[in-house]
């Protein structure tokens, strides 16, 4: 009896043995196989460049530097083995990963990786049936009809009380710059509280500014994930909760208890019409719904005050462009109100078709979001003949693609508004030449009420104040980011106009 007892005992032991030698050479199959695809010893100039940053010493900015390579490949597409990606600025190759074959280009896992932990099951981090579900409710709360009524109303608003009072404040004091970059994001964190959120910014700002930088540190610090050429490494103090990865877990400890204070105090407000009253009638899960709020919140706060800060660095450096809006609020009759705001109603902004140009034309140079990357979920062949390996990255480049002479013609470079005019009137150009927004299935669901807010801010801007650079000449340099942000802000002086044109 004992006999068989050993014995049995040591099939067992064989068993769990050969399973767990099986287990882990899988793992370690696997890892070999995952860095042959990477190739990170890849000594190729591309590769070599962006390794060692060689880059910096001829471009201003990463995205300068592959804005060279793509106009230099004939098929406007390149590859970045140590990142094992395909990057292309071909806008056929765009249409077919964005709209043609969206089943085979999901997020995918590394995209999850990156921002998992932050985003969680939140739409930006969702393929499938949760996305879908996310997808649906939220195009309801960007409805033509609700932006007309709510969301204008709420945008003016915030407009009115909040950054237009900062911008006074500020006014005619050439020896103390103001950052307009900062104030625009200021503003749009308000109006995502308002809109997204239904939370009032004036009396509910602590805790919104608590949980705004909690916020940005955790996406920055999440951002660096995905720019590191060996992810093991942050994967390893990931694990062991070492470092900036350290860091990282706690501050999205602490986004997860700003998140959930925010659902608790919705909830002591009556129903509104904000996107989070909303997920609340049909969600009753809090987390899940922290985690819808984290990603609108990434969504929608970065986004309009980047677009803002670059639309703003290069209007200034063209008054005729400013002239030119100034006609344009004169010829729709926004007249100042009592505090000599000139904030325009939804009516009036839907008419203009120059500011809706300018907003355009400074996106096109200056994209927020300056590339995007899917995964190659089967072995593919893109339009220009690339052939993509299953598993892999395909990014598409927004900013090399605003870029590119054959598409903008030899003045690509310069700010001209007028290129989006077809006798005064806006045309717009094909999502999969301009994929600010994205394009297909996945395009943006906040893009009608982003134009709409940032054409409320130039005009009120605009309309108000003279604004001048403090530095014309300097460079746009960018912060690493998940969103272009301008390295030392936008700094400029303000004057106040009187509507007869003189200064105030
Ligand atoms: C200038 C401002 C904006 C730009 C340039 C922009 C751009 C983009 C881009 C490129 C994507 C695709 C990202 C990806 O799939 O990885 C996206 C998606 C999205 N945007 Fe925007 N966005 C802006 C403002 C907003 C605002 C104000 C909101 C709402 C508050 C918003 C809500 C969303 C949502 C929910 C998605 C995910 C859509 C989906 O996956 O189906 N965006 N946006």
């Amino acid at each position: 009896m004992e006999k068989q007892q050993e014995a049995a005992e040591t099939i067992r032991r064989l068993v769990w043995g050969f399973f767990l030698s099986a287990a882990i050479f899988s793992v370690f199959l696997a890892s070999v196989l995952a860095l042959v695809r990477r190739r990170p010893w890849c000594t190729c100039a591309i590769c070599r460049a962006y390794v060692t940053s060689s880059w910096s010493a001829s471009f201003p900015n990463l995205a300068d530097y592959y804005t060279h390579l793509l106009r230099n490949s004939p098929t406007r597409t390149i590859h970045v083995h140590v990142l094992n990606s395909t990057i292309t600025a071909n806008p056929s190759n765009v249409e077919h990963i964005l709209r043609t074959r969206f089943d085979i280009y999901p997020k995918g896992p590394a995209f999850s990786a990156i921002l998992g932990d932050l985003l969680g099951r939140g739409i930006f981090n969702a393929d499938g049936d949760m996305w879908h579900f996310q997808r649906k409710l939220s195009l309801r709360v960007f409805s033509v009809s609700a932006l007309r009524t709510f969301c204008s109303l709420e945008i003016n608003s915030v407009l009115r009380q909040r950054l237009l009072p900062l911008l006074r404040l500020h006014r005619a004091s050439p020896l103390s710059p103001f950052d307009l970059q900062s104030a625009f994001r200021r503003f749009t964190i308000d109006a995502v509280s308002a809109v997204a959120l239904g939370l009032d910014p004036e009396s509910h700002s602590t805790l919104l500014s608590a949980f705004s930088d909690a916020f940005e540190v955790a996406a920055t610090l999440s951002a660096a994930r995905a720019a590191s050429p060996a992810p093991f490494i942050w994967r390893v103090k990931r694990l062991l909760c070492l470092g900036t990865e350290r860091c990282l877990r706690k501050e999205i400890l602490r986004v997860d208890a700003f998140a959930h204070r925010i659902i608790g105090c919705r909830r002591l407000l009556p129903k509104g019409q904000d996107l989070l009253s909303r997920f609340m009638a049909s969600v009753d899960d809090d987390d899940y719904l922290r985690d819808i709020i984290v990603s609108f919140f990434l969504a929608g706060r970065d986004t309009v005050a980047s677009a803002l800060a670059g639309i703003f660095h290069l209007l200034l450096r063209y008054p005729a462009a400013v002239t030119a809006i100034r006609q344009e609020i004169v010829d729709r009759a926004v007249s100042a109100d009592g505090d000599g705001g000139v904030v325009a109603s939804w009516d009036q902004l839907r008419e203009m078709s120059y500011v809706h140009a300018v907003v355009h034309e400074g996106m096109r140079l200056f994209p927020p979001i300056q590339f995007d990357s899917k995964f190659c979920a089967e072995d593919d062949v893109l339009p220009d003949g690339t052939f993509v390996r299953k598993g892999k990255r395909v990014t598409y480049h927004a900013y090399a693609m605003g870029r590119m002479e054959e598409e903008w013609g030899e003045d690509y470079g310069e700010f001209r508004p007028e290129r989006w005019l077809r006798d005064g009137v806006f045309s717009p150009e094909s999502p999969f030449k301009y994929p600010v927004f994205q394009g297909g299935q996945r395009q943006c669901v906040g893009k009608e009420l982003a134009i709409m807010v940032m054409k409320a801010v130039v005009v009120a801007v605009i309309g108000e104040f003279d604004v001048e650079l403090v530095d014309g000449k300097k460079t746009a340099r960018f912060l690493p980011g998940l969103t272009a942000t301008l390295q030392g802000g936008l700094p400029v002086t303000l004057c106040r106009r009187r509507l007869d044109g003189g200064v105030g």
